[in-house]
């Protein structure tokens, strides 16, 4: 039987150096995008995907995303008071259907080793990794869609998708083979190396990973395995590359729209769809928006 996955790590440690000021004193995982901070729309994608137990590696200045999933006993009497039942039922939804945990990653020492702070909360199990800077609109969420690959093989999946070249130094690229027959109108690909940041003469495909990963705990071992790589951080892509040693890694191009939150105008990107596809919104902020452009 493939066991289950229960778990979704959030590295939420980084210093969020491309925000600032704004991410002086706040963590930039609590920008809000429209209303809601970049990291709820990680968690709710979780959530909506069947995973319920979240583990946040965070860092020092982080405790407003503890706070944020907390329960909020004054807002919720005020708003009860008032018979703000709306807002009531958004300020409860988030803590009462989650249950979320906090591990420390005391040196920003790259992706891999935050991943790595979670092993003693995650155990020997499969877990989901979410990147909350990368926001995906999708009508099955993006981590639903690797889950359904991964209840079927039984192995890591990593999300991919197409990127232009000059763009393509910026992540993990994978040299991959289409896998015939699968009923994913040639989406799902197995992994046949794969390297962090490449320069584009190097890349191997123009398909770079994205931030959503269902992992097998064997991936525990290879990030102690490999030693610092790209920007002299312990990075995830390396220990994905060693555990291809000798286990079947595959990814898959999915179905939805990526938003880079985590660069500024992929930000703005993102506030600005979200704000004009929002019911109570959207109407006046694009006529707004006609003004402006005119
Ligand atoms: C991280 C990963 C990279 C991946 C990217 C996706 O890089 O290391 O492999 O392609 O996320 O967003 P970062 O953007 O944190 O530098």
């Amino acid at each position: 039987m493939i066991p289950k996955v229960h778990k979704a790590v959030f590295p939420a440690a980084g210093l969020g150096t491309r925000f600032l000021p704004a991410t002086k004193a706040q963590p930039k995982e609590m920008l809000p995008v429209v209303d809601k901070p970049l990291i709820q729309y990680g968690v709710e994608e979780a959530m909506h995907s069947g995973i319920q137990d979240i583990i946040i590696v965070t860092g020092r200045g982080k405790s407003s995303i503890e706070d944020h999933f907390d329960v909020s006993f004054e807002l919720e009497h005020l708003l009860e008071s008032k018979n703000k039942t709306d807002m009531l039922s958004q300020v409860r939804g988030i803590s009462e259907m989650i249950d979320v945990c906090y591990i420390r990653q005391k040196e920003a020492l790259g992706l891999g080793h935050a991943v790595s702070r979670a092993k003693d909360l995650v155990g020997p199990e499969p877990f989901a990794v979410i990147l909350s800077d990368d926001i995906i609109a999708s009508e099955i969420p993006c981590v639903r869609q690797l889950l359904d690959v991964y209840e079927y093989y039984g192995a890591s999946v990593l999300a991919l998708m197409e990127v232009p070249k000059d763009q393509i130094s910026a992540y993990g690229v994978v040299d991959a083979e289409l896998v015939a027959d699968n009923g994913r109108e040639n989406r799902l690909y197995r992994i046949r190396n794969m390297v962090e940041k490449p320069k584009p003469e190097d890349a191997p495909s123009n398909l770079a990973i994205i931030g959503r990963y269902i992992l097998t705990p064997e991936i525990f071992e290879c990030i102690e395995a490999v030693p610092p790589g790209s920007g002299g951080e312990i990075q995830l892509t390396d220990a994905l590359k060693y555990m291809l040693r000798n286990r079947p890694i595959y990814g898959l191009k999915f179905e939805g729209k990526r938003y880079d939150a985590g660069d500024k105008l992929g930000f703005l990107k993102a506030t600005v769809e979200f704000a004009l596809n929002r019911h109570d919104l959207g109407d006046q902020f694009r006529e707004y928006l006609k003004t402006v452009c005119a």
